[in-house]
């Protein structure tokens, strides 16, 4: 039926922490046209360690791209038709490599991982006052484990493989759309060594006033600035994948909508700023979201991080054995449609915004002998939903103009228990699209859009349909059980004392 198809299709890699997928999306509707997914493993050496492995995330891309293309073939739909290939990915997710063997110098070193705590430490005694946020005019960021120059700093004093590479300038630092976009435009035969400047204003060593990679940042770190990938706008060719021009960009939601919540591993609140960094007061980021060519300005967001969302789910289907499938919390919860006064904070990299305190641990407290799995997974999914609201307030403080309802995507977005849940406890509607796949379209639609591309026209409006969840429960309500929230989020940070 689609052997007369011959719309300009674009495809976008979505390398995220727990899994990887290639989507080709129809340049003229938006609309997926199919779509392929794998998980990532990841693995937990020690207590607040989290790594992946660079060599299995490069399969799975590949796997992905060969399973799409053999699902257009059997669609009758030409591969020939994909005029170029987006990026977004995992973002904070640190590597480094040989640029003569082309292997990985050690495991990907996850954006959650806690190991550097230590070295943020000695970083912050070195800046006046021991002040966490030095850098922040600069960057954007708290110093935090968080973020890439760290675990490469990590990285340089603990792996002599990485310390000598370096030596000797061999060594390539990136985060994982580097990584791929240097093994997938020819590796050790040439591959492109770059990043856009919405990952570069995640590693602390960039300037997001300049837009350049910032030799007193470096010097600070002590990371010599020629292991750095070449920084480039998130909508340009960076380089070609048997003959399809590649790029990348990472906020891209953000083209077409103020705010967007994105829950993924992790989840990410996000407010569009416009041209000029904005600072934050209650404990948000500024970072940059994304610069639309070489030649046009660059967009920044406020972004409120919280580190584990869709991660607590997979603890407990991983760690706890509570559920066999992601999906299947949603029938748990809401078969008890409460949590019985049980309250979990998932605190297991510390907590982010805005408390930005890594020696927090997860608690769950409120049990009785009543408590049983079903109320324990209404808190998980009620713990996504109060550290939004976290976040959302302080977002509502910086700008002084409160956001009157959340527009969302992501992987957990599906669970229509949580989304009530969010609507009911930030008191605002929630806003769902139907294609619940903004994160790839925005990535596609930057590579599509790109110079020397041209098959999208990023200015033509498309008509989105929605699912929207209104408030249903009396704030009281929700003040009372917020409340409790943050007195179990005071022992998460203070559980030692
Ligand atoms: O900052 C980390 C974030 O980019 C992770 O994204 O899609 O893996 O949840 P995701």
């Amino acid at each position: 039926c689609h052997t007369n198809f011959s719309v300009p299709l674009v495809g976008a890699i979505d390398q995220g922490t727990s899994s990887t997928r290639f989507l080709v999306f129809n340049a003229q509707t938006s609309e997926v046209v199919c779509q392929y997914q794998v998980e990532i493993r990841q693995s937990f050496p020690k207590e607040g360690w989290v790594e992946e492995d660079p060599q299995e995330i490069l399969q799975s891309v590949c796997e992905c791209v060969e399973k799409v293309c053999e699902m257009l073939t059997h669609m009758n739909i030409s591969t020939d038709l994909i005029k170029a290939i987006g990026v977004t990915n995992q973002r904070e997710t640190t590597l480094v490599w040989d640029k003569e063997t082309g292997l990985p110098l050690y495991n990907a070193i996850v954006w959650m991982d806690l190991r550097t705590q230590s070295t943020v430490d000695r970083l912050i005694s070195k800046t006046p006052g021991g002040n966490k946020n030095h850098l922040k005019s600069q960057t954007g960021l708290p110093i935090s484990t968080y973020f890439s120059a760290v675990k490469l700093r990590w990285l340089m004093d603990h792996i002599e493989e990485v310390a000598h590479a370096v030596d000797t300038h061999t060594a390539m630092f990136g985060t994982v759309d580097s990584w791929l976009v240097w093994c997938l435009t020819g590796g050790v035969d040439g591959g492109i060594h770059c990043t856009d400047v919405s990952n570069a204003s995640r590693t602390l060593l960039f300037n997001i006033n300049t837009l350049q990679w910032d030799l007193e940042l470096c010097s600070f770190f002590e990371i010599p600035v020629e292991i750095l990938p070449e920084v480039k706008s998130s909508s340009e060719i960076y380089g070609y994948l048997v003959g399809i021009p590649m790029n990348r960009c990472e906020l891209e939601q953000l083209f077409e909508m103020e705010n967007v919540e994105i829950y993924g591993t992790g989840c990410f609140l996000l407010r569009n700023t416009g041209t000029k960094p904005v600072m934050s007061d209650h404990g948000l980021l500024t970072t940059v979201a994304y610069k639309l060519g070489p030649d046009r300005p660059a967009c920044y967001a406020l972004e409120g991080s919280v580190a584990i969302a869709g991660a607590v789910v997979r603890w407990l289907k991983d760690n706890m054995g509570i559920i066999q499938s992601s999906a299947e919390i949603e029938k748990l919860a809401a078969s008890v449609g409460t949590s019985y006064g049980c309250y979990f904070v998932p605190a297991f990299s510390g907590l982010y915004a805005p408390y930005w305190e890594p020696n927090a641990r997860g608690i769950i407290c409120g049990l009785t002998q009543f408590t049983t799995r079903n109320h324990l997974a209404f808190a998980a999914l009620e713990a996504v939903c109060f550290q939004t609201k976290e976040i959302l307030d302080a977002m509502n403080q910086d700008s002084g103009v409160p956001l009157t309802q959340l527009q969302v995507d992501g992987g957990m977005t599906c669970n229509q228990l949580l989304m009530q849940l969010q609507a009911d406890i930030l008191c605002i509607p929630v806003v769902k699209p139907t294609m619940s796949e903004t994160t790839a379209l925005g990535a596609a639609m930057a590579a599509g859009s790109a110079d020397g591309v041209s098959v999208w026209n990023i200015n033509t409006e498309h008509s989105v349909t929605t699912e929207r969840y209104q408030p249903q429960i009396n704030p009281n309500e929700t003040e009372f059980r917020y409340a409790r929230w943050k007195k179990a989020v005071q022992k998460a940070m203070n559980w030692e004392t």
